[in-house]
């Protein structure tokens, strides 16, 4: 078998970590720097992530999971948040950011500049927040890809209260919104589900080919 799909077979959604065990500085980076290398619409990423590897602050977090011990036993927990000010000023650095890293002038993405003007800009705070999540999501999957890569575990949760952890990571006055969270770290030995096969759709249900 593809060696990287074997590795998709190999991960699963870990709900047992061994506490014992920590994902290396190294390892992390590697994750974070994956997750940083995301494609996003315009490339505007909007969004941020908490690495919470502190254990006093996973405590104060877990029962706004509803007590699900990934938070607590991993060996780091991440926190995606998507950025509720995708406004002019937001543009403003991110065309910044494109001029110096390219090393060009601002004028010269000044059709990328109006192209989310006219469609960004113009969604309603719903529509924005909406779509800011999804852009969350493919960092998400990507973090996931990674981990098997690296033989990492991760369980992707959306099992939590995102007012509560709003509220305790106090992330509103970073104008950001928790969407989804990750648990990193290595599964347990103990783990019922760490050899159960795929369940998935075959094929031909998933995939239309024309
Ligand atoms: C966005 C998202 C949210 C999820 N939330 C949770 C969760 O809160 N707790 C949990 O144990 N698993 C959670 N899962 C794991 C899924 O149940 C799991 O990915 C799915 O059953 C497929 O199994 P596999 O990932 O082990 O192959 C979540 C998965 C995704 C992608």
């Amino acid at each position: 078998m593809n060696k990287y799909i074997e590795n998709l077979h190999w991960r699963y959604a870990t709900k047992n970590f061994n506490p014992e065990k920590q994902v290396s500085k190294d390892d992390l980076e590697t994750l974070l720097e994956a997750i940083r290398l995301s494609a996003s619409s315009y490339g505007l990423q909007p969004y941020e992530v908490m690495v919470i590897e502190d254990p006093k602050v996973r405590a104060k977090l877990k029962p706004a999971a509803f007590g699900q011990p990934q938070i607590t036993d991993s060996s780091c927990l991440l926190v995606f948040a998507f950025n509720t000010n995708v406004d002019e000023h937001y543009l403003e650095e991110f065309i910044k950011n494109n001029s110096e890293t390219r090393n060009k002038p601002v004028e010269d993405f000044q059709d990328l500049k109006e192209m989310i003007q006219n469609s960004v800009l113009t969604f309603t705070e719903e529509a924005k927040h909406n779509w800011a999540s999804r852009q969350v999501y493919i960092a998400l999957g990507n973090l996931l890809s990674a981990a098997a890569d690296l033989k990492i575990d991760v369980c992707p949760m959306e099992g939590f209260n995102s007012a509560e952890f709003d509220e305790l990571l106090d992330l509103k006055s970073k104008n950001l919104k928790s969407v989804t969270l990750a648990t990193v770290g290595y599964r347990s030995e103990t783990d019922q589900l760490k050899d159960a096969l795929k369940v998935r759709k075959s094929k031909e249900e998933l995939f239309t080919r024309i």
